[in-house]
């Protein structure tokens, strides 16, 4: 581990004063100065072109961050990672989502903790991972080919026509993004039968009860998917599921069938006990493990209901493209790494740059939710102030994270990012070919895709300062050949390592999430406290406003 913090290593200084002379420079002169930038600076690896070129950088720019990485042990990191050693140390646990989409005859084992008589005190040490990995996609494989082919029936005898995935967080947005990504390939002719897949994330009533509408209990599906089946929300909203299963039920045949929680719920989890005390079939539970963080778990049992809409097979595609990634970010030298050269860009930005937000343009409708999903990867990751070793850190971590799909954001936020006063480096995800074809609208798409990078990057004069563009607006440009399963793989884990990079260099822990749980606390505290009259002894404007809340409710 290094001691030193990055802020205190002669790079970042260098990196500060390199800042500096490069800070009157724009990306247009850099363009002026080097006609072979454009090609220096675009990299393609696993299925994804990457162009750098329109940042305000340089290639000694990336040079040096290339050393910055060096000093602080990004390749030792990144290998400790892939191996299963205990890098989560605040949770001394391995972080081993990677396992989760490597081949069948792989080997990676968790790393053993040795006690003080020299016994392994952990049970999963030691142990080849990959074996459980591919257990649970064969029980996975099994269960959505049964539910796809209508053989999975209801307590009265009906095939499943809808699934409804409960969970919030990690055990959302990755199989609702992902779903919503793919929903071409959930659907003939890529999916012999389309299933109605929703899913309920928020505690707030309206969520549930819309996702409802319309469903009929007889032939919908439940996947209850959470990491610890500890969480509020999810158990909430399971509950209130359960009871509109067993009273639409009832309604249907007039009596609670046999077997109805068996046949309606299915649970996704770390933890058998807490699932079956809930009341589900624990045979009807799908496995993993503490070493896959929520955030990271898509590719994880996690991804069911996406497993259920695309198919098993497209699901090992989906893996398929993140597996590719992890090789490309292990194996590929850093000056050509694209979630190394991401992450690093985003840390010059952060750091030297002094830019507060990262926004992400996907420039398809299809990846909708995957700034929401990024938002959760990147800061509940890399969102601390803390390092490794507990100390405060004196700069800047992780930037904000935002972002719409192109061409909405383009009427509604883009104002600021064209002539308003602050840097915002920008994300623009394209792709060649259309998921949905429909006349010409791709190529418009595309269009103001290439336009808005440009029209960033080089503004244009006007003698009137309202109509001007300055230029020297950052953005990448990151484009495939189709949105499909292997590419959202792909891109997934682009994410997942740019991430990983941005933490090492900090020094701080990305895969814990201690931050989320002050605010939990104090909800369960809370909560009886708005039904009762007792004293509130909270400080004056939380006691005001739930004082407020009581007497109107
Ligand atoms: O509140 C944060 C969090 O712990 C996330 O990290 C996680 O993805 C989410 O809650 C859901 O947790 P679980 O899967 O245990 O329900």
């Amino acid at each position: 581990m290094n001691i030193t913090p990055v802020d205190q290593t002669e790079t970042w200084q260098d990196l500060l004063d390199h800042a500096s002379t490069l800070s009157d420079v724009t990306i247009a002169d850099h363009f002026a100065g080097d006609a072979d930038r454009a090609n220096q600076l675009t990299h393609e690896a696993a299925g994804l072109y990457v162009d750098f070129s329109k940042n305000r950088l340089t290639t000694e720019t990336l040079d040096m961050l290339i050393a910055l990485a060096g000093e602080v042990g990004l390749v030792g990191h990144r290998d400790a990672m892939f191996e299963g050693r205990r890098i989560n140390q605040t949770e001394n646990r391995a972080v081993l989502h990677t396992a989760l989409r490597r081949p069948r005859n792989d080997v990676v084992a968790v790393e053993a903790v040795i006690d003080d008589e020299g016994a392994t005190t952990t049970s999963d040490a030691d142990e080849n991972v990959i074996d459980d990995v591919h257990q649970v996609l064969n029980q996975m494989g099994d269960f959505a080919d049964q539910v796809r082919r209508g053989t999975w029936v209801g307590a009265t005898g009906k095939s499943i026509e809808a699934v409804v995935n409960i969970g919030i967080g990690g055990s959302d947005l990755g199989p609702m993004m992902a779903h919503r990504a793919l929903r071409p390939f959930s659907r003939p002719p890529h999916s012999d039968r389309e299933i109605d897949v929703r899913f309920v994330s928020n505690i707030d009533p309206a969520d549930v009860f819309e996702t409802l509408q319309g469903l009929d209990p007889e032939t919908t599906l439940f996947t209850v998917v959470s990491k610890t089946f500890g969480t509020i929300e999810t158990l909430t909203n399971a509950r209130s599921a359960r009871q509109w299963l067993l009273d639409g039920l009832t309604e249907a045949t007039g009596e609670v069938p046999d077997g109805a929680v068996a046949r309606h719920f299915v649970a996704v989890s770390t933890n058998a006990e807490r699932v079956a005390e809930f009341g589900i079939d624990t045979a009807n539970m799908f496995r993993f493990w503490d070493w896959v963080g929520g955030r990271y778990s898509v590719g994880s049992a996690v991804g069911l209901s996406l497993m259920i809409a695309i198919g098993p097979d497209g699901f090992r595609d989906f893996l398929g493209g993140m597996h590719e990634m992890d090789e490309h970010f292990r194996h590929a030298p850093l000056a050509e790494n694209l979630p190394a050269l991401m992450g690093l860009v985003s840390v010059w930005y952060s750091n030297f740059l002094e830019a507060e937000t990262q926004a992400i343009l996907p420039y398809s409708d299809h990846l909708s939710r995957f700034p929401a999903y990024l938002q959760q990867l990147e800061m509940e990751s890399n969102g601390k102030g803390v390092d490794r070793l507990g100390r405060t850190v004196k700069f800047d971590t992780c930037p904000v994270v935002w972002g719409e799909p192109g061409t909405n954001g383009q009427h509604a936020f883009y104002q600021l990012i064209h002539q308003g006063t602050r840097t915002v480096p920008a994300d623009f995800i394209g792709f060649v070919h259309p998921s949905d074809a429909v006349g010409n609208h791709h190529d418009l798409l595309m269009a103001n895709f290439f336009a808005q990078t440009e029209a960033l990057a080089f503004g244009r004069d006007h003698a009137d300062p309202q109509r001007r563009f300055s230029g020297n607006r950052p953005t990448t440009t990151i484009m495939a050949d189709r949105l499909d399963p292997r590419t959202l793989g792909r891109l997934i884990a682009l994410y997942e390592h740019k991430t990983f990079t941005m933490g090492v260099i900090w020094g701080i822990n990305s895969f814990d999430q201690f931050g989320v749980e002050l605010g939990k606390e104090m909800a369960t505290a809370i909560e009886p406290e708005l039904t009762s009259d007792s004293p509130l002894a909270h400080d004056p404007s939380t006691n005001r406003a739930i004082a407020h809340y009581r007497s109107r409710r």
